[in-house]
């Protein structure tokens, strides 16, 4: 589904991304690990267009993305969430949600203007139902109404989540959804990504809970100073002496 051919990425002296090749096969839950500072997020920058490669390209289903804006790479059916994402604190959960959806976002002269103040546009009306669905849908529907200011921190990764899925992309990109998650939550976001994966979204997840990863992924890529080191099912890469290496001295 999306290929990633010898990229590069520098900033000033600091090769964050050293000639890194790898791919996300369709309908596989992936993961991505690697040491503080190995090139996790400049990554996913880069796939999402958020940063110019260096050098090298990067191809979604065949076609070329690398160059393209982070716009037209999002509505090719590629969406992100980021590390301590933000809700907007004074909408509710369910016009949280509704802001994941680019149509609704999209600015639509003749439904803005053609229609009397305080009459909801029939649009609307249909994205707000479309939220609703994917919230219940996910065992979240009581907190529609909740203020987004007023959710836990792990209440707001996970709407950070649904925010990003409502859309239905083809591709979604995790980083570090269950930061500063308590034990119990994070089997809950492993559970979430599996649904996720399960209703037709290929999913690739960044984190530092490797016992969380290795338990959700099929295919993990591990990065250390920006190079790929290793690559395999999970339980190869447990017992990989390079990747064992690597985070030595690093338990996190
Ligand atoms: N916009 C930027 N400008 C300058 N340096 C950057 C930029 N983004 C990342 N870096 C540097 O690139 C390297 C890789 O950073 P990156 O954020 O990709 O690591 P990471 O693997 O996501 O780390 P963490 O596990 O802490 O989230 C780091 O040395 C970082 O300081
Ligand atoms: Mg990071």
């Amino acid at each position: 589904m999306l290929r990633m051919e010898g990229v590069c990425k520098s900033f000033g002296g600091l090769q964050a991304l050293k000639e890194v090749s790898f791919s996300i096969q369709e309908g596989q839950i992936s993961g991505i690990i690697g040491p503080n500072g190995s090139g996790k997020t400049t990554l996913f920058n880069c796939i999402t267009g958020i940063l110019p490669l260096t050098s090298g390209s990067i191809y979604f289903q065949e076609t070329k993305i690398s160059g393209l804006r982070a716009d037209t790479i999002a509505n090719m059916g590629i969406r992100r969430t980021f590390q301590a994402g933000k809700l907007v604190p004074s909408l509710t959960v369910l016009e949280n949600v509704m802001c994941g959806i680019s149509r609704f976002t999209a600015a639509d002269g003749a439904d803005t203007f053609l229609r009397p103040p305080f009459v909801r546009s029939r649009k609307e009306g249909a994205i707000q139902n479309e939220a609703m669905e994917i919230l219940a849908s996910l065992g979240m529907g009581d907190a529609a109404d909740r203020w987004a200011s007023d959710l836990a921190w792990a209440e707001r990764q996970f709407i950070q989540i649904v925010r990003a899925i409502v859309s239905k992309p083809r591709l979604l990109l995790l980083d570090e959804p269950a930061s500063g998650m308590a034990a119990r939550e994070t089997v809950m976001v492993g559970e979430l990504i599996k649904k996720i994966r399960d209703m037709g979204i290929t999913v690739a997840v960044v984190s530092h809970d490797i016992k969380m990863l290795m338990e959700v992924a099929e295919w993990v890529t591990v990065l250390n100073f920006g190079e790929k080191i290793a690559e395999g099912v999970p339980e190869r890469i447990q017992k990989d002496p390079l990747v064992l290496e690597a985070y030595l001295g690093t338990e996190e």
